[in-house]
């Protein structure tokens, strides 16, 4: 199954032509023969980041987005994804820190969701290039079956 993926990375500092960690992703979701359907860099701005998600919807089977989900204030992206996505599927997130906690403790720290919006699947990864693969990799193996669910598919 081709999946069409979008990278919403969520930085007020960051560009596109610096987006490392968004470029990384876009590599794996290639190396999968999966689409990138769009990859921007938003501020890091709850509406922004929300308005991307939605847009994005349109024409995505899952959105990764890519920073903003730790503990400091400014750090909206947990929020901006739930203020426009329906029902929460924890397990995804719960994965990504499992797996990350045997890389660093500090992956406790994350506060990253994964929701559904629609039929689209969207996942907060961290925002360090290291951090955002890691936990690609930790999850990546089960969205084609993810999104056939999401979509109203069985087993
Ligand atoms: N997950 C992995 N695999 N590797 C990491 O280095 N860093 C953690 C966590 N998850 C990390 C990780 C840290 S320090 C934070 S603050 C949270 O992700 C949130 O990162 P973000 O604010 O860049 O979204």
């Amino acid at each position: 199954m081709e999946l069409s993926v979008a990278i919403i990375t969520c930085s007020s500092t960051r560009t596109l032509a610096d987006d490392t960690a968004g470029e990384a992703l876009a590599e794996l979701i290639i190396a999968q023969g999966w689409t990138v359907s769009t990859h921007v860099v938003v501020p890091d701005k709850r509406e922004s980041i929300s308005e991307a998600i939605v847009d994005a919807s349109v024409e995505s089977d899952v959105i990764l987005t890519c920073g903003g989900s730790g503990l400091s204030h400014k750090d909206v992206t947990p929020e901006a994804t739930a203020d426009v996505c329906e029902r929460n599927v924890p397990g995804i997130a719960e994965a990504m820190r499992a797996a990350s906690m045997l890389k660093t403790r500090r992956a406790m720290l994350s506060r990253a969701v994964c929701m559904q919006r629609g039929s689209t699947l969207v996942i907060n990864l961290p925002g360090s290039q290291k951090a955002a693969t890691e936990c690609f990799d930790a999850i990546y193996d089960q969205l084609e079956h993810a999104v056939e669910m999401t979509a109203g598919l069985g087993h």
